[in-house]
C-alpha cells in the first residue's frame, strides 16, 4: 500500500526521510461510489498519549495508518510505552515500563500533537520535559494556554533550552479559565487533572468532538469526567488510572474533505459510517452551494447535479465551520458561479493554498484573515505544491475538478491526515496516481 510504502522507508519522522512522492490527477471524472471513513487523526493522537497515564495497557481500535501516528509511537517507544499493532488498525500500547518523561524537539516538531504528553507525563511522573514546537506553516500556535493551564494545577514550570520543564509532587485541581478554547490546552490540561487532588474546572473549554473522545477513553480508564462537548469540564481526579479498550471516533475531517470531492466533481458519493452529528456545519454550507444531501441507512449521501452557488464561510471553534475544511471550501467555491467570502477566525496564516490554486486558473484576492473568490474559474492542471495538510487536499480537489493533469507535490504533508487517500478515491472513479517526485 502505497501510503505505508512511504512511512516503512521513514527511519525517523522528519518529512525529510520520506520519500518525497507526488499525486498526479486527471481531473474532469465525477466520482461515484461508497467510500469508508478512518479513523480521526485528532482524536487518536491525544488518546494515545493518555496510555502514559497508566501502567496498565491500552487496547485502541480504528487507529488510522497516518504518519503522525507512526511519530507518536516512536514518541511513546522512547519513553518506555510498549507500543504494537495488533490488529490491521489496532494498538496496544503499554506504559508498565516508562522509563522517561522527555519528549524531544525531534519529534515534537514535526508533530504538535507531541505537546499533549506534557500533561500525562506530568501526572504520571511528578515531572515531564516536553520540546516546544516551534514555528508552523498555518500560524504562530503558541502553547500558553497548555503551559498556564498545568501551571494552575500547581505545577512549576521553566522554559529552559527550548524545552518546557514541568515538576510537581502532587497536582492540585483548580479552576482555569482558557482565553480562546482551544483543543490541544483543554486535552493537555484534562490529562493532567485526572490524577491531581481535588476538582478542576475548566472553563471556556473546546467542544470538540475529539476532546469528547478523548474523554470517553480517560471514564473508561477511571477518570471522572463531566461535561465534555459543553464549555465547562469538570474532572474530580482519582488516585490511579486503569487500563482500558477504546475505539476511535471516524474522521469528521476526512468525510468533510470527501463529501466536498463529490460535491466539486459533479458525483455522487455515499460516506459510509460518516459522524452525521458532528456535521452540521459542513452540510449546512454544502446545501448552500447546491449540494444534495441526505442519509441513507445512517450513511451519508452526497451528489450534486445542478451549477454550483457561492457562499460566505467562517470559521470557528465545534460546533461552527472547522478550519481544517477551509481549504478545500476554498477549492469548491473556486467553481461558485460568483463571489465567495471565507473569513479563518482560527489560525492567522491559513491561505497558503490560495497561491497554489491561483497557479490553477482560480481568481482569488486576500485581504488578512479573509479571501475572496470568484468563480467560476476555468481550472487547469498544472505543477503545485502542498504545503501542509489540509492545503495539500484542497490542491488534490482542485486537482479533481481541472481540466488536464495536476501534480501535487510534497504529498508527505498528506500522508501526515489522509489514510490511503488515493486508493479511496481511485476506487470511486478519481483517477489519481501517486508516483516518486
Ligand atoms: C487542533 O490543533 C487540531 N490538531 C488542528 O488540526 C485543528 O486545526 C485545531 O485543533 C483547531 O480545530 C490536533 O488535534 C492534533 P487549538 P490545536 O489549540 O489543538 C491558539 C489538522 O489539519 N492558541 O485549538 O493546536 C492557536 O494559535 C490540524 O488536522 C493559543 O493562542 O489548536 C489557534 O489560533 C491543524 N495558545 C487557536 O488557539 C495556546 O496555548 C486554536 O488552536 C493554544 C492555542
Amino acid at each position: 500500500m502505497s501510503v505505508q510504502r512511504g512511512a516503512a522507508a521513514s527511519a525517523g519522522a522528519a518529512g525529510a526521510l520520506f520519500p518525497m512522492d507526488k499525486m498526479i490527477i486527471r481531473g474532469g471524472v465525477p466520482l461515484r461510489g461508497s467510500v469508508a471513513l478512518s479513523g480521526s487523526k485528532n482524536a487518536c493522537l491525544p488518546i494515545m498519549m493518555a496510555s502514559v497515564l497508566t501502567d496498565e495497557p491500552l487496547v485502541i481500535r480504528d487507529v488510522p495508518r497516518l504518519r503522525d501516528v507512526r511519530t507518536a509511537m516512536e514518541l511513546l517507544t522512547g519513553l518506555g510505552v510498549a507500543a504494537r499493532w495488533t490488529g490491521d488498525h489496532e494498538v496496544e500500547l503499554n506504559a508498565r515500563h516508562l522509563h522517561s518523561h522527555d519528549a524531544p524537539y525531534e519529534l515534537v516538531k514535526t508533530m504538535r500533537a507531541s505537546f499533549v504528553a506534557l500533561g500525562p507525563l506530568l501526572a504520571r511522573c511528578g515531572r515531564a520535559r516536553v520540546s516546544t514546537p516551534g514555528g508552523c506553516a498555518i500560524g504562530a500556535r503558541p502553547v500558553n494556554l497548555h503551559i498556564a493551564g498545568i501551571r494552575a494545577l500547581g505545577a512549576r514550570i521553566q522554559l529552559r533550552n527550548g524545552y518546557v520543564e514541568a515538576h510537581a509532587a502532587t497536582l492540585t485541581g483548580a479552576r482555569i479559565w482558557l482565553d480562546n478554547p482551544s483543543v490541544g490546552a483543554t486535552e493537555n490540561i484534562m490529562m493532567a487533572a485526572v490524577r491531581a487532588r481535588g476538582i478542576t474546572v475548566i472553563e471556556n473549554a473546546a467542544r470538540e468532538p475529539e476532546v469528547q473522545d478523548l474523554a470517553r477513553l480517560l471514564r473508561a480508564m477511571g477518570a471522572q469526567i463531566e461535561g465534555a462537548g459543553t464549555h465547562v469540564i469538570e474532572i474530580e481526579g482519582v488516585e490511579r488510572l486503569h487500563g482500558a479498550e477504546h475505539s476511535v471516533i471516524p474522521d469528521r475531517i476526512e468525510a468533510g474533505s470527501l463529501m466536498v470531492a463529490a460535491v466539486i466533481t459533479g458525483g455522487d458519493l455515499v460516506i459510509k459510517g460518516a459522524p452525521l452529528d458532528q456535521l452540521d456545519a459542513v452540510i449546512a454550507k454544502l446545501i448552500e452551494t447546491g449540494a444534495e444531501i441526505t442519509v441513507a441507512n445512517g450513511d451519508l449521501r452526497v451528489a450534486r447535479n445542478r451549477p454550483l452557488m457561492p457562499v460566505e464561510l467562517r470559521t470557528l471553534p465545534y460546533p461552527g465551520f472547522p478550519t481544517d475544511l477551509q481549504a478545500q471550501m476554498m477549492a469548491l467555491l473556486t467553481q461558485a458561479a460568483g463571489t465567495s467570502v471565507i473569513t479563518e477566525t482560527i489560525f492567522e496564516n491559513r491561505f497558503m493554498h490560495a497561491q497554489e490554486l491561483l497557479r490553477m486558473g482560480a481568481d482569488i484576492v486576500m485581504k488578512g484573515p479573509t479571501a475572496i473568490v470568484r468563480g467560476p474559474a476555468h481550472l487547469t492542471g498544472a505543477p503545485v505544491m502542498a504545503t501542509d495538510l489540509r492545503a495539500s487536499m484542497s490542491l488534490i480537489l482542485a486537482g479533481l475538478a481541472a481540466d488536464n493533469t495536476t501534480e501535487v507535490s510534497r504529498v508527505y504533508h498528506l500522508d501526515r491526515g489522509y489514510e490511503a487517500l488515493d486508493q479511496k478515491l481511485r476506487a470511486v472513479g478519481a483517477q489519481i496516481e501517486r508516483a516518486p517526485e
